[in-house]
């Protein structure tokens, strides 16, 4: 492989040769919110919550790899937009950093023994999540979210464990225009 460079923006990454664009939307996302009413009125018109660009693909496990995420602002039955969210999977776990572009966001961190934390995702911001600790970003703002991640190449993802969990701790609810973190009664160890 030789040197290369991109730039912060959507449109260098999906520019990229190899890269990878995950488009996720509301249908395909729907049981991560609580307000499930909601969901069903928003089905028709099915919006796009976030597309994640990333240079997985192609390389070697010692590498690293690291994309850009596009969250769009947005709330679903007064719960903000907000990706999946995933464990890095037992036996490949990787650290991660995540690097605060534009927007603001929260990012929520659960370990597996279920203790939560919150950060601050903002324009500038390095958030460092340690091995096993799973991760969701909520865009909390008006405007698209757009951060960096970036991790070892070796590292898979577990979406099922934070689905059999039913999410997060805490869950980001707008109240007036203000994000307020509640405690979310479908979680579970
Ligand atoms: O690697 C990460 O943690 C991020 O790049 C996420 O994969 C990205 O933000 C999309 O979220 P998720 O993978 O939870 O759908
Ligand atoms: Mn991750």
């Amino acid at each position: 492989m030789l040197p290369f460079q991109l730039t912060l923006t959507p449109e260098s990454f999906r520019n990229h040769p190899g890269a990878r664009s995950v488009l996720r939307r509301l249908s395909e996302i729907a049981n991560i919110f609580s307000q499930t009413a909601e969901v069903q009125s928003l089905a028709a018109h099915n919006p796009l919550i976030y597309e994640f660009v990333d240079l997985r693909d192609g390389l070697s496990e010692s590498m690293l790899s690291f994309g850009l995420t596009i969250l769009q602002p947005g709330a679903v039955g007064g719960e903000y937009f907000m990706t999946k969210g995933h464990f890095h999977a037992a036996q490949q776990d990787g650290d991660e950093v995540y690097l605060g572009v534009s927007g603001q966001g929260r990012l929520l961190l659960q370990s597996r023994q279920g203790e939560h934390r919150e950060m601050d995702l903002v324009p500038g911001a390095i958030l460092y999540t340690p091995l096993a600790w799973a991760h969701r970003t909520v865009n909390v703002g008006r405007v698209p979210l757009v951060f960096f991640s970036i991790w070892p190449s070796a590292t898979a993802y577990d979406y099922e464990e934070i689905t059999r969990r039913g999410g997060f701790p805490q869950r980001v609810m707008d109240q007036n225009g203000q994000p307020v973190l509640v405690p979310n009664p479908a979680f579970q160890i």
